[in-house]
């Protein structure tokens, strides 16, 4: 079907160490769907390979009937997949725009050398995208922060710009690794808010991995649960949250938030130093 994404048997191995195993889930077009599970349990593991980052070492990935498992990380960008990294991977000395526009990079059929010798042609196909990109900053709350270099934005916002930077490549599929993670309740809100319209007002399908339980009961239509590399749960968030077998993985894990906490871990205040 058109957009959707079928995982199955999706084995990663590691020298020794299998960082995902036999994993299956299914993600319906147009729906925000988690990928949960304590720390180590393969959750980035599983983005990279979707995103074409890792090779998988059995199993397959479909986008809409398309065999991702062996494409390159641009191919699959090209089918509408995009992602976002657990830290943030942004040009800190370029603008907001500009992070955006390299977003867009994939749909400039011109070329940065046309568009360098500023050709007619170039040039209005730098204005539209310039355009798309300024409703896409505004989409996301940052319309007013375009001209400002990355790295001199408050981290929350930082966020919210990987986020667009997602957007401006205009996916049927976007890849969520930890949006909230290191942010405060105020931040984790209106990224959620964007979350939400995203999927509401752009149609497109959300794969989020995500620690925090409050925000996957949220924002989730299925939640899949991963601990050492397997499938322990799957369903409508109310019902893994109930289940057993989350709860044991939650509860082994000591330096894992318990369900609904909402403050950043120590693991996220690292990554946001
Ligand atoms: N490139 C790699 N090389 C070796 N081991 C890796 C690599 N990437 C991840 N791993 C291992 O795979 C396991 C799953 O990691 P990861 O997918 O990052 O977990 P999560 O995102 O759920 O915290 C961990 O044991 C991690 O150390
Ligand atoms: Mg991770």
């Amino acid at each position: 079907m058109r957009d959707e994404l079928i995982v199955s048997g999706l084995t990663v191995r590691f020298a020794g160490l299998t960082a995902l195993d036999d994993v299956g889930f299914t993600v319906a077009p147009g729906s925000v769907h988690a990928v949960i599970g304590p720390n180590g349990a393969g959750k980035s593991t599983c983005f990279n390979v979707l995103s074409g980052v890792y090779r998988a070492t059995e199993g397959s990935v479909t986008f809409g009937g398309t065999e991702l498992t062996t494409l390159a990380p641009h191919r699959i960008a090209a089918l509408g997949i995009a992602r976002t990294f657990q830290n943030i991977a942004l040009s800190r000395h370029l603008s907001v725009e500009d992070n955006l526009m390299l977003g867009r990079h994939r749909l400039t059929k011109a070329g940065f050398l046309s568009a360098g010798l500023r050709l007619p042609r170039a040039r209005r196909e730098d204005a539209r995208h310039r355009a798309r990109v300024r409703d896409i900053a505004e989409f996301v709350g940052v319309g007013d922060h375009l001209a400002a270099p990355v790295g001199m934005l408050p981290y929350g916002v930082q966020k919210r710009i990987e986020l667009a930077r997602g957007l401006a490549m205009e996916p049927r599929l976007l890849l969520l690794d930890e949006p909230v993670a290191g942010m405060n309740g105020t931040e984790r809100q209106r990224m959620a808010d964007v979350i939400v319209r995203a999927r509401a007002d752009l149609g497109i399908s959300i794969l989020l991995v995500e620690h925090d339980m409050g925000m996957v009961m949220r924002l989730a239509d299925e939640v899949t649960v991963l601990d050492f590399g397997k499938r322990i749960a799957g369903g409508p968030p109310a019902d893994v949250q109930r289940d057993p077998a989350v709860l044991r993985a939650y509860l082994g894990a000591a330096h894992e938030p318990t369900a609904g906490t909402a403050t950043a871990t120590e693991e996220e205040e690292r990554e946001r130093a």
